[in-house]
């Protein structure tokens, strides 16, 4: 068997408190009645930023928009009127990555979807230990999708985590689905999305969040690759990031990246209209007694 590379766990459990003291601040900000999601955004990141930086934009979703919006100085992404939110952020220390997120509920009906997220979190945490299957996590999630008449989002779902890759290997899926072994010594992030829409998400218009594809250009948008590559590497990161930095002609050349094919442009996934999506996340470290979570987002609405 390969050698499995080593991970810095202090590095990665380190990254995992910084998270979770900004989603802490997060969502005492929502207790507070804040509704700009640029607000919380912002709060989130200044605080990551204090101690390490964030590893993606802290994304805020609120009702049917499931991931990838990251609030604009020109899209602020008021909360009024909704259900519920979604806050889900990543903070890095030496691209040791934390990736957490939690449900906060607006009324009951968001505290539906919000608390069977998180049971659903829990008993996907119950299994995870080397050996299981990612299709027994899959299982864990559907069925406490199931017993609460909701269901599991089948296109998104957790994945592996690697030094500076947010997205490596094995994909755990929020249905008794896939093929793929957690292993001792893996970092893997488990996010239940559950929904009272059809289960499965859709590209929508608009995208707030990017990251390098290929580090070529010419032109006028060279120095913002430039930029891009030395500052977040093949990470994501937000439009209103190198916006700030240099200016509305940033949005331009982001395009241009886009169009070239150096940049990819996440598009927000949204699940149907009038439906509401919850999610509960965090990032274990996989060792011989079972899925150790770097991120306590479980305390989030605990009873
Ligand atoms: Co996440």
């Amino acid at each position: 068997m390969a050698m499995r590379m080593e991970v810095d766990v202090d590095a990665l459990f380190k990254a995992g408190k910084i998270l979770e003291d900004a989603l802490e601040l997060a969502w005492k900000l929502l207790d507070h009645g804040e509704r700009s999601g640029l607000k919380i955004a912002d709060a989130v990141e200044a605080h990551i930023l204090e101690h390490a930086k964030p590893a993606f934009p802290c994304n805020v979703g609120p009702d049917r928009l499931a991931a990838h919006f990251a609030p604009t100085d020109d899209r602020p992404g008021s909360l009024e009127g909704a259900h519920l939110v979604k806050i889900d952020a990543g903070v890095h220390v030496d691209g040791w990555i934390a990736d957490a997120a939690f449900t906060y509920p607006f009324d009951e009906e968001g505290e539906r979807l919000a608390l069977a997220a998180r049971e659903a979190l829990l008993a996907a945490a119950e299994v995870i230990r080397p050996g299981a299957s990612v299709a027994d996590v899959g299982k864990a999630v559907s069925e406490v999708a199931k017993r609460h008449g909701l269901k599991p989002i089948v296109n998104l779902g957790g994945h592996e985590i690697k030094q500076y890759d947010l997205h490596a290997g094995l994909f755990v899926p929020n249905v008794p689905q896939g093929k793929g072994t957690l292993e001792e010594g893996m970092i893997v992030a488990v996010e239940p999305f559950l929904s009272t829409g059809r289960g499965r998400v859709e590209d929508g218009s608009i995208a707030t969040i990017f990251s390098l594809m290929r580090p070529r250009a010419r032109g006028a948008a060279r120095q913002l690759l430039d930029y891009i590559r030395r500052e977040y590497r093949s990470l994501p990161f937000a439009e209103k990031w190198v916006v700030r930095r240099f200016g509305s002609s940033a949005r331009l050349h982001l395009y241009t990246l886009v169009k070239s094919g150096a940049v990819y442009a996440y598009p927000e996934l949204l699940e149907v209209p009038g439906s509401l999506v919850g999610q509960f996340e965090t990032t274990f470290y996989v060792d011989r007694d079972g899925g150790q979570p770097v991120v306590d987002t479980f305390k989030f609405l605990a009873p």
